[in-house]
């Protein structure tokens, strides 16, 4: 059996030169993870279900676990002595390390749940995580440091609340997976070196937005979903967790989409929190990502909160993607 703390320490070990920070802010990721992990099991029980009242930066109805998950990450990290700053999809501003705690060489940025809207029907919902390499001198974090390109990222992960909880992560050596052990509270190495098939049997995507998606979009759908000829039909799968969606795609094979469609140009999915770290993780085994045009790790970021479409998953159906809608 191999936890979770030893393989970050194992892994650490490869780098002599490594301070020992990157490790520290995984472990407590880990255990913030377990936090939510738990608040999310009993969330029918607890009245923690529903909406909080209020909306975030990006316009959207915060449910009650957003926010529970918010300030459970934000008080997991903050003190470590690890981060100069760190950004959340559900802050508008950077946020700061408060003054009494000292700061370290890392950024991180997060989604603290995923598919939150599915969370009062009992989907699997998510926590999502990256992290960027200090850029500014200065010891607290500026926007400079959070605006880096997906591909300078040192880390990024995962967690699924699902049937079992699972954290994904990776530093740039592939791809591994835990799953929490609910008796012993520790996360165990599952699911090592993850890669994606080549080909993709599962397409997941929002056919809704279809009347409003440009025409080399639908083209691409249609084949996808075998309507040209020139490929088998995928299987449609869509449950509304990109986390959900994307860990499915990763261990099956296959390719999650949102476009962008002509009520929101940009599609929905944000650059920091959602797209960079799964297309650093698709990467790393064996998959790609892109927007239709650009590889994801590639694009320079503006703005904390800027979104972007999005084409993830098994390298060959991501490669078709590209081709079709560049031509386009
Ligand atoms: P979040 O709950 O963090 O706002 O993210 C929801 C996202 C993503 O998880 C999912 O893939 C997508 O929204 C679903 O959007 P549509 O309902 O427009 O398909
Ligand atoms: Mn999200
Ligand atoms: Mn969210």
């Amino acid at each position: 059996m191999v936890t979770i703390d030893r393989f970050i320490i194992e892994q650490e070990h490869e780098h002599p030169g490594a301070s020992g920070a990157l490790s520290g802010i995984l472990t407590d990721l880990a255990l913030a993870a377990k936090m939510i992990a738990n608040k999310v099991r009993s969330a029918g029980l607890a009245d923690v279900l529903g909406s909080a009242g209020q909306e975030n930066v990006q316009g959207e109805v915060q449910q009650k676990l957003d926010v529970l998950a918010n300030e459970t990450v934000i008080k997991a990290m903050d003190h470590g002595g690890r981060l100069c700053c760190m950004g959340s999809e559900e802050e508008e501003d950077l946020i700061p390390i408060p003054d009494r705690f000292s700061t370290g060489p890392y950024v991180l940025l997060f989604d603290p749940l995923d598919g939150s809207s599915n969370i009062d029907v009992n989907v699997p919902v998510g926590t999502i995580f990256s992290i960027l390499p200090k850029r500014s001198s200065g010891p607290r974090g500026t926007l400079e440091d959070a605006l880096q390109p997906g591909r300078d990222q040192v880390a990024a992960g995962y967690v699924i609340y699902g049937s079992s909880t699972m954290l994904v992560y990776t530093t740039g050596q592939g791809v591994h997976g835990f799953t929490l052990d609910p008796l012993l509270g520790e996360f165990l190495l599952s699911h090592p070196d993850i890669r994606i098939p080549e080909h993709g049997k599962f397409l997941s995507v929002n056919a809704a937005y279809e009347q409003h998606w440009a025409e080399p979009v639908r083209g691409l759908m249609r084949r996808c979903r075998g309507l040209t000829g020139e490929r088998e039909a995928m299987n449609v799968r869509y449950v509304g967790s990109m986390v959900a969606d994307f860990h499915r795609n990763l261990l099956a094979g296959g390719l999650f989409a949102y476009p962008a469609n002509a009520k929101s140009p940009s599609g929905k999915l944000r650059l920091m929190y959602e797209c960079n770290p799964l297309a650093f993780i698709c990467e790393q085994a064996g998959g790609a990502a892109t927007d239709g045009s650009r590889r994801i790790l590639d694009i320079q970021p503006t703005a904390l909160h800027q979104r972007t479409p999005i084409y993830i998953g098994s390298r060959a159906d991501v490669e078709v993607a590209s081709r079709m809608l560049s031509a386009g």
